[in-house]
């Protein structure tokens, strides 16, 4: 899963940015998060759904492969999205222990 998505990651916004971009909004718009909520994306990617979190939520935004989560740092960086932090999923994080009040998996899926 890894190597498929470190080979993609330098064409992944060319080839999937405009293409899954209606399904990645609608995602965030389902799962309407409030302010001061914790949230978990699984699969952020190279960041193009966690940019459009709201900045009153933390958001943790995690993926296995490093190539892509490099792409996302620098995305939400640059974008200064200081409210959404991309982690390796390997750093301890607890999916299932009630730690997240919501998880999403954008373009596709979201989940109270
Ligand atoms: C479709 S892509 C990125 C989706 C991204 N949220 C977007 O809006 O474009 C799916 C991502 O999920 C990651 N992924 C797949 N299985 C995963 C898992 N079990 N845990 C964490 N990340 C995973 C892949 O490495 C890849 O970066």
């Amino acid at each position: 899963m890894d190597t498929i998505y470190s080979d993609l990651a330098p064409l992944y916004d060319v080839i999937y940015g405009a293409l899954l971009h209606h399904g990645r909004r609608a995602a965030i718009d389902r799962l309407a998060a409030k302010w001061g909520e914790s949230i978990l994306e699984i699969g952020v990617g190279t960041g193009l759904s966690a940019v459009h979190y709201p900045a009153g939520c933390s958001v943790t935004a995690i993926d296995l492969s490093a190539h892509m989560l490099r792409r996302a740092q620098t995305r939400l960086t640059r974008r200064g999205c200081r409210h959404v932090r991309a982690s390796p999923e390997w750093t301890g994080i607890s999916i299932w222990s009630g730690s997240f009040e919501r998880r999403a998996s954008p373009p596709c899926r979201s989940s109270p």
